[in-house]
């Protein structure tokens, strides 16, 4: 039967793809990593973990790429599209980088010899050279700005954008965030950046909605179209970019059932908009979901169960990338 990126390319998308942390244990599982690197399941990887700054940079000055470009090669090999992830995210910023935040909030006094914004475009531009020398056409820059002192949050956005564009002028530019998805204060003030950015002539190619649900309160597929059109219409393309849908444990029929017709409208919506150019989901295997370990009795958020064998949701997806 046909597969996930196969479909999605049939029906005019870039791709489907995934996240994989190659520091989980499916790693160690050949099954896992079949599907990993079977094109025609997934055309695009995004390391979940791997890139991001704590990793990058776990001291001042001192850059590790091992571990993310073990997924970077993967794709290269595979020729699968690679989104790099990310630049920032408040959770795992270096150890480091929460001081220079701290000091500022705390001690103002106490500030580096550079200026602030200087200081800024140092830390992104080690960070770009993820994305370097790799012909991707989709790469992905998350921004994030909690963590950061109050005052330089707005700036900070414009040096991320304009250092990433400088560095590489072939990579896609996106802003990726959660809670976007709908119609909300957030993703009233997500169509307000863009509109910004792009007044001030700032190069932003996309915006990323992570997508990570619950199963029987995910957006309805009227309010993702009308989302996502709300800021293709401002000039940048979209992408479901995190989708994954949690249920309350134990797995059931009904619970289950309804998982399935969530990813279908997800996907569905994104089938449905012309600028929405592919979907990834948040990993494949549930024994690797992020969801357990973060929301107590939530769970089996992927399309394979530990087994291996399917969610009804992936037979959900396929409706979905073939309008059935
Ligand atoms: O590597 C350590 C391990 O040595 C230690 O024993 C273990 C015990 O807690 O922790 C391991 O680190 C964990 C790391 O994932 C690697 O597995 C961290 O605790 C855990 O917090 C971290 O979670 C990641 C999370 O981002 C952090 O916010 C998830 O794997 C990752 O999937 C998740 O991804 C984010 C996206 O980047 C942005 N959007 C939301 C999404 C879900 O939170």
């Amino acid at each position: 039967s046909a597969q996930l990126n196969e479909l999605a390319q049939k029906a005019g998308k870039l791709y489907f793809g995934t996240a994989t942390d190659n520091e989980d244990i499916g790693f160690q599982n050949k099954t896992y990593l079949q599907i990993l690197n079977d094109t025609k399941e997934f055309g695009q990887l995004t390391p979940s973990n791997g890139q991001k700054w704590f990793a990058v940079e776990p001291e001042l000055g001192v850059f590790n790429y091992s571990y993310g470009d073990v997924v970077a090669d993967i794709a290269t090999a595979n020729k699968q599209i690679l989104r790099c992830h990310n630049l920032v995210w408040h959770s795992q910023l270096a150890p480091w980088g929460y001081g220079i935040s701290y000091l500022e909030q705390r001690k103002p006094h106490r500030r580096s010899h550079r200026p602030r914004n200087q200081r800024s475009q140092t830390l992104v531009q080690p960070m770009l050279r993820l994305g370097r020398g790799q012909r991707s056409p989709q790469r992905r820059r998350d921004l994030s700005q909690r963590h950061l002192p109050p005052s330089p949050r707005p700036e900070y956005i414009r040096i991320a954008f304009r250092a990433a564009a400088a560095a590489d002028p072939h990579a896609k530019l996106y802003y990726n965030d959660y809670n976007i998805e709908s119609p909300n204060n957030k993703s009233a003030a997500v169509r307000a950046l863009v509109r910004d950015l792009k007044k001030e002539g700032i190069r932003i190619d996309g915006v990323g909605l992570q997508s990570h649900f619950t199963a029987g309160s995910a957006p309805s597929i009227d309010n993702l179209i009308w989302t996502m059109e709300g800021y293709t219409k401002l000039g940048v393309e979209v992408a479901l970019t995190e989708l994954d849908i949690r249920i309350m444990e134990p797995e059931t029929s009904s619970n289950l059932a309804q998982q399935s017709s969530d990813y279908k409208n997800a996907v569905g919506a994104c089938m449905l908009v012309d600028g929405c150019v592919g979907v990834t989901v948040w990993d494949f295997w549930d024994p690797v979901s992020w969801v357990p370990g973060v929301f107590t009795g939530m769970g089996s958020a992927c399309l394979w169960f530990g087994n291996f064998t399917k969610h009804p949701a992936y037979q959900g997806v396929v409706e979905a990338l073939t309008n059935d």
